[in-house]
């Protein structure tokens, strides 16, 4: 039977040190570290993430500083709004809750972040640098797998590494960072042939599909790490893109949905919000 790698565990360790470091920061200057959070509409998903992502930086000594517009607000407002949020000295990460509304340019609204506030290292300063291994703001949800497969202790470099999905968010910045961590990767996604094929090769396998329990045991290979990033609902249940039951038969550790990578995600942005806060004072 696989290991369960604890996500709310290694978060929950993580955001311990990242109390203490908020806590410093507010000592040596006066303020908490700040993070704008600004969510567009009502997306059902966004405002579960959104809700999680504010708790989580009170409970951690970071100011949140929500903004909740209404859906039809016009793209020329949040524009307006990032522009502030650039320039208030309270705030050291921004953050805005995707998917936008249709009307509104995902592109052009994560450009008008300062790449140096960006809490999600989705801006394309950033998004190059993980690409050319340059310092840079790391989008959490990626940094948060490579934690969790840094925690189980087995080592990453030389490993087949195969990540399924291709997104901006997770599949690519993703392979980006086990490419660092000198793994061979294989990018797969919706229009790969043969998948399966792929994935039985995978020392680490990161599935990022979108579809509940996509990857079936006889996918995975004897002994593997299995990192689940999926967020399905099945029945109003939660559900990930592994199918559980038939994977923790197979592989060596395998992260569990809830309470595995979403946890993480939510830490690293934490870290983010932190650092980028020192940064912008020591630099
Ligand atoms: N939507 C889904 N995941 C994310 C994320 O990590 N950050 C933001 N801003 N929006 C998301």
């Amino acid at each position: 039977m696989a290991e369960i790698i604890d996500g709310k565990a290694l978060s929950a360790s993580i955001r311990e040190d990242l109390a203490s470091e908020a806590k410093r920061y507010e000592e040596k200057y006066g303020r908490k570290a700040g993070l704008a959070v600004v969510k567009v509409g009502h997306d059902p998903a966004s405002e579960v993430y959104v809700r999680n992502k504010i708790a989580a930086c009170d409970r951690t000594g970071v100011r949140s500083f929500a903004y909740e517009l209404p859906g039809d607000e016009s793209e020329e407002r949040l524009l307006t709004l990032i522009d502030k949020l650039n320039d208030d000295p309270e705030v050291d990460g921004i953050l805005v809750q995707l998917p936008l509304p249709a009307h509104i340019s995902e592109k052009k609204v994560l450009a008008r972040i300062r790449p140096e506030k960006d809490a999600d290292g989705f801006h394309v300063v950033n998004a190059g640098g993980i690409m050319l291994g340059l310092p840079c703001t790391k989008p959490c949800t990626p940094a948060g797998i490579i934690e969790l497969i840094k925690s189980t202790g087995v080592s990453i470099a030389g490993k087949h590494a195969v990540v399924v999905g291709r997104s901006n968010i997770v599949g690519k910045p993703c392979a980006m960072l086990l490419l660092a961590e000198n793994a061979t990767v294989t990018v797969c996604h919706s229009r790969t042939l043969d998948l399966a094929s792929y994935t039985r090769s995978a020392d680490i396998l990161v599935a990022a599909v979108g579809i509940g329990r996509f990857i079936k045991g006889d996918m995975i290979k004897p002994g593997a790490i299995v990192i689940d990033v999926g967020m399905n609902r099945d029945d109003g249940k939660l559900c990930g893109d592994v199918d559980f039951r038939e994977a923790e038969k197979v592989a060596a550790y395998i992260t569990p949905v809830p309470g595995g990578v979403g946890p993480m995600t939510v830490t690293m942005l934490l870290k983010n919000t932190i650092e980028s806060a020192f940064r912008c004072r020591e630099d």
